[in-house]
């Protein structure tokens, strides 16, 4: 097996294993340092798992989380088919978001394979660090955004959205939503990364609402730069998992009217909570040619 990274902030390519073979304990222990230091670990050359066996991979991680507005696969409810064609009047995930984090406890990771690829290519998705989005801000905002609380609600985001499945929601009144801390503390590596998304953010809870919009602006602009990002190609039967913990996503829709077809299956995750750690040290100050510079990644 070779892990190579795809940036150095994020993302990792796995190579020279095959998923379909099984994970046994010794490799799953290796995957899993990979998951928690790259939040994303792109699995080339598989073969179309079976639904079973790629709920059996995820079920190594923890137990299965079950989305709250989209219907499963008839065989297994925690299969999610994502699938866009000539028809689609939406592609799901196409805008930067955390999955499902209008949930109390979001899922703790995705596990993405794609079957069907547009043929004249697309269909794309990016990743972001949230926790090198952290690392950039300076330590006055750090410290200002680890005190604030946001709203995450889905009313907006599913209500409809699977109609064309047989979903019918019309009397639906129970929309998940939650209030999580604008700035997460990892539960597993204790690294901090920033918790707000443009798919289910609304509102930070603790200031007004004009200054909760001027900072949701600030701060979706701030994790939308490309240098916390990667993009991944997919290539046919290619496994993607994503720490949903501390990584936005992006499926690019692109391919209209083509179609793109895959299964994912979602891990349960645990309340997110902000624990205040040690900081890295204070930013270096440079000077440059055009001033007083400085650097915080
Ligand atoms: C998703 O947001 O779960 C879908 C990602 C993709 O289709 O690439």
């Amino acid at each position: 097996m070779k892990v190579t990274p795809l940036s150095p902030v994020i993302g990792a390519e796995v190579v020279g294993l095959n998923l379909a073979d099984g994970v046994d304990d010794a490799l799953f222990a290796r995957l899993h340092r990979g998951f928690l230091t790259y939040g994303v670990l792109v699995f080339r050359a598989q073969e179309r798992l079976a639904p079973e066996t790629q709920v059996a991979f995820a079920r190594r991680f923890g137990a299965l989380h079950r989305h709250p507005a989209a219907p499963g696969l008839g065989t297994d409810p925690h299969v999610f088919v994502v699938h866009t064609h000539a028809k689609s009047q939406i592609a799901n995930g196409n805008g930067w978001h955390t999955d499902v984090s209008c949930e109390p406890e979001p899922p703790l990771a995705t596990i993405l394979q794609m079957h069907v690829l547009p043929p004249s290519g697309g269909g794309d998705t990016l990743f972001a660090s949230m926790e090198a989005a952290y690392r950039a801000f300076s330590l006055p905002v750090r410290q200002f955004l680890s005190g604030l609380r946001a709203a995450h609600e889905s009313e907006h985001v599913y209500r409809g959205r699977y109609a064309d499945r047989g979903v019918v929601d019309d009397d639906r009144e129970d929309y998940p939503m939650a209030v999580h801390p604008v700035i997460r503390t990892h539960p597993e590596t204790g690294r901090q990364s920033v918790y707000v998304n443009r798919g289910f953010t609304t509102r930070i809870v603790d200031v007004s609402p004009a200054e909760s919009q001027a900072i949701l602006r600030w701060i979706f602009s701030h994790l939308e730069q490309a240098e916390f990002q990667i993009r991944v190609t997919w290539h046919e039967s290619d496994v993607v998992i994503w720490d949903n913990r501390c990584v936005q996503h992006y499926a690019m829709w692109d391919y209209w009217p083509e179609e793109r077809c895959g299964h994912r299956v979602s891990i349960k995750g645990d309340a997110p909570f902000y624990r205040p750690g040690v900081e890295p040290p204070p930013p270096t100050l440079h000077f440059s040619h055009d001033g007083l510079t400085s650097r915080y990644l």
